[in-house]
C-alpha cells in the first residue's frame, strides 16, 4: 500500500488528479489535503468521497505540527503539493497570502516530509505542481519555455511559485530530499473557479454580462485540457527522474482576443443563439499590472523522456468544457455566492 497526499485536492486541477489517482490505483490510499478557501469545493469529488481509498482532511498546509501529525497518522511515503493561491490578479490585491501559503506553507510541508522520512529517503517523493510562469513573459515571437530557462517571475503570485520552487529544489540539493517538480502552461476545464478567463466568460454570456478583456486582448496564453495535464502528473510522479523538472504543455497558443471569440462562438451555438450574438458584451478594460504578454511551453522533454501527449484536440476540449458549465449552473451558483461576489463587484466595477 502507498500512502499519497495530494494538497489542493479540492481545487481545480487538484480535483481531477484525485479522481484520477483514485480510481486507477485501488490500492493507493489517497489523502486529499485542503483547507477548503473560496477556491476549493468538496462538491468537485461527489463521485469519490465514498471510495474506500479515499480521504480528506480538512488542514491549513502552513500548520506545521498539523502537518507533521498528518505524516505521523497516515504514513505518508508520497506527496504531490498543489494547494496555492492561485490567482494573479488576486496577488496583486494581496500578495502577503501568497508568500504564506505558496511559500510558507510548501516550507512546512517539506519540512514535515523531510523529519518524517529522516534516514529512509529510499521509496519516497515530494512532487511539487508548479507553473510556466515562473519563467517570466516571451515577446510575440520569443521562442519557448524550456526546463533551462532562467526563473524570472513577474507577479506575486508567480514570484510566490518560484520560491517556493527553489525551495523544493534547496531540499533536493541539501538534505537529499527527492523531489520532482513540473511548470504546467494554463489550464481549462470542468470545476475551475469562475475568476479565471474560460468559466467567467462563459458564465458571463449565459447571464449576458460583459466581458471585460484585459488591455487590447493581445496578451498570449499556451492552454491545456485539465485532464491531459492530471495524466501528466501521474507519469511524472511515477517515472520521471528524481530531482528532475518537467514542462508540461500541449503547443497550443491563443490570443486572448481570438481566444475570446472561440468561446462566444462555441457558447452561442451551444445556447441556441444565432452566430456572433454575444459579440457586443467584449469590453476592454484597464490592463492587468505588469501583465506578462506571452507565455509558451516547450514539452519536448516530457514526450521523449517519458512518452507524454495531450489526448484532445484543443476545438474537442473547449467544446466539453463549454458544455459542461451550461449544465452545471449549479455548481456556478454555489461557488459564487458570497465572498466571491463582493470580489467581482469590487475588481470590475460591474455585478
Ligand atoms: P485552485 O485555486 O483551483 O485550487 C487551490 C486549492 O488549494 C484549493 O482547493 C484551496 O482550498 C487549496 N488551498 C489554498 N490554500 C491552502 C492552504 N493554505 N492549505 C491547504 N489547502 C489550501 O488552483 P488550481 O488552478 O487547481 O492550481 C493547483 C496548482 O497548480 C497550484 O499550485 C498552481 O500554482 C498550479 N498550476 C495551476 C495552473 C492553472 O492553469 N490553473 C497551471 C499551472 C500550475
Ligand atoms: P487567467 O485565467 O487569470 O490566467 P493567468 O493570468 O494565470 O494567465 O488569465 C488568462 C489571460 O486572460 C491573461 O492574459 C489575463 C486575461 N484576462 C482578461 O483579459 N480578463 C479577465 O477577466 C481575466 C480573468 C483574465
Amino acid at each position: 500500500m502507498r500512502n499519497i497526499l495530494i494538497t489542493g485536492g479540492a481545487g481545480f486541477i487538484g480535483s481531477h488528479l484525485v479522481r484520477l489517482m483514485v480510481n486507477k490505483y485501488p490500492e493507493y490510499r489517497i489523502i486529499n489535503l485542503d483547507k477548503l478557501t473560496y477556491a476549493g469545493n468538496l462538491a468537485n469529488l461527489k463521485d469519490v468521497e465514498n471510495k474506500s481509498n479515499y480521504v480528506f482532511v480538512k488542514a491549513d498546509i502552513c500548520d506545521f505540527s498539523m502537518m507533521q501529525s498528518v505524516f505521523t497518522e497516515y504514513g505518508v511515503d508520497g506527496v504531490i503539493h498543489l494547494a496555492a493561491e492561485s490567482h494573479v490578479d488576486r496577488s496583486i490585491k494581496d500578495p502577503f497570502a501568497f508568500a504564506q501559503t505558496n511559500v510558507m506553507g510548501t516550507l512546512s510541508l517539506l519540512q514535515a516530509a523531510k523529519l518524517a522520512w529522516e534516514g529512509k529517503f529510499e521509496g519516497k517523493l515530494f512532487y511539487h505542481v508548479s507553473t510556466d510562469e515562473v519563467y517570466g513573459s516571451l515577446q510575440p515571437d520569443g521562442g519557448f519555455f524550456t526546463e533551462k530557462t532562467k526563473y524570472d517571475p513577474h507577479s506575486p503570485y508567480s514570484a510566490s511559485k518560484a520560491s517556493s520552487d527553489h525551495f523544493v529544489r534547496a531540499y533536493y540539493d541539501t538534505y537529499g530530499l527527492p523531489v520532482k517538480i513540473s511548470n504546467c502552461s494554463n489550464n481549462y476545464g470542468s470545476f475551475q473557479f469562475p475568476e479565471k478567463l474560460i468559466p467567467l466568460f462563459i458564465n458571463n454570456i449565459r447571464h449576458n454580462k460583459e466581458l471585460p478583456v484585459y488591455g487590447k486582448g493581445e496578451n498570449v496564453r499556451d492552454w491545456l485540457f485539465v485532464e491531459d495535464h492530471a495524466r501528466a502528473i501521474d507519469l511524472i510522479f511515477h517515472r520521471g527522474k528524481v530531482g528532475d523538472t518537467y514542462n508540461i504543455g500541449g503547443f497550443n497558443e491563443w490570443k486572448n482576443i481570438d481566444l475570446i471569440k472561440v468561446i462566444i462562438r462555441v457558447t452561442d451555438r451551444l445556447l441556441g443563439n444565432p452566430e456572433g450574438t454575444s459579440l457586443h458584451l467584449i469590453r476592454h478594460v484597464t490592463d492587468r499590472a505588469g501583465h506578462d504578454v506571452r507565455y509558451a511551453i516547450d514539452s519536448t522533454k516530457l514526450k521523449n523522456e517519458l512518452g507524454w501527449e495531450p489526448s484532445l484536440q484543443f476545438e474537442e476540449g473547449i467544446e466539453k468544457t463549454v458544455k459542461w458549465y451550461l449544465e452545471n449552473q449549479e455548481w456556478l451558483n454555489n461557488v459564487t455566492s458570497g465572498e466571491y461576489q463582493q470580489y467581482y463587484e469590487k475588481m470590475y466595477g460591474m455585478k
